[in-house]
C-alpha cells in the first residue's frame, strides 16, 4: 500500500536548495511512497497560552502531520543547528502535552547545504528532538548533502548522477523503514 509522507522543508526562501531537493525527491520516490510538502511558513510563533485554542494555521498543520503515515525532514543548517522556523513547526505539532502529532510516526532526516559539511549539525540536533518525540528516525543511510549550490539543473532535477542514485536508494530504504515502523 502507498504511504503518505509529510515532507517538511526547513527553509522558507523561494529559491531554497532544500525545497528543490524536496521537489526532486517527490519525483524520485518509489510507488509505495507519496511525498508532499506540508508548508510551515504561515505558522505563528508557538505560544503555550494558545494550547487550549490554537490559531487555525497551527491546528491545520498539526492535522496534516496527524494524517500522514510518515514524516521526512529536509533542512538547511543555521548556525550549526536547526532553523528556528523548523523547530517552531515541530513544537507546534507536539503540543498540548500528551497530544503530540509526531508520536510514533516513522521519519527520516536529510540536510542540504552549499557548504562542505552538509548540514551535519542541523541533522543531528534535529534527531535529538525526534528521540523525545518518539519518531523512529532512519539511521542508515545518512544524508548530509554538501556542495548543493551546483546540484540542481534548471528543470529542478538532481544533476549529479551519483547523488541522484544515492537519494533514490535513500528513498527505497525509507520505504522499507516506514513499512516496518507503521502502526497500521
Ligand atoms: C546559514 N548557512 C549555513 N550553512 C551551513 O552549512 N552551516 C551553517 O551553520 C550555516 N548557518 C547559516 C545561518 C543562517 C542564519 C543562514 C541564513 C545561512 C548557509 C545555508 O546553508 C545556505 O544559506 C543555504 O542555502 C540555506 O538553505 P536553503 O534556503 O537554500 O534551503
Amino acid at each position: 500500500t502507498t504511504k503518505n509522507v509529510a515532507v517538511i522543508v526547513g527553509s522558507l526562501r523561494k529559491e531554497s536548495l532544500n525545497r528543490k531537493m524536496a521537489l526532486a525527491l517527490e519525483k524520485l520516490a518509489p510507488d509505495t511512497l507519496k511525498l508532499g510538502i506540508v508548508e510551515i511558513g504561515n505558522l505563528p510563533l508557538y505560544n503555550q497560552d494558545f494550547d487550549d485554542d490554537p490559531p487555525k494555521p497551527a491546528r491545520d498543520f498539526k492535522d496534516q502531520i496527524q494524517n500522514a503515515d510518515a514524516v521526512l525532514f529536509v533542512t538547511p543548517e543555521y548556525n550549526r543547528s536547526v532553523p528556528g522556523v523548523l523547530k517552531n513547526a515541530i513544537d507546534i505539532a507536539s503540543r498540548p502535552y500528551g497530544k503530540s502529532a509526531w508520536d510514533g510516526k516513522p521519519g527520516a532526516v536529510i540536510s542540504v547545504s552549499p557548504g562542505a559539511v552538509g548540514g551535519f549539525g542541523a541533522n543531528h540536533h534535529l534527531r535529538q528532538s525526534l528521540v523525545f518525540l518518539n519518531v523512529p528516525a532512519m539511521q542508515q543511510p545518512e544524508a548530509y548533502i554538501g556542495g548543493a549550490g551546483k546540484l540542481f539543473s534548471d528543470s529542478g532535477d538532481i544533476a549529479n548522477d551519483s547523488t541522484r542514485e544515492f537519494m533514490q536508494k535513500f528513498l527505497q530504504s525509507f520505504a522499507q523503514w516506514v513499512e516496518r515502523h507503521s502502526a497500521r
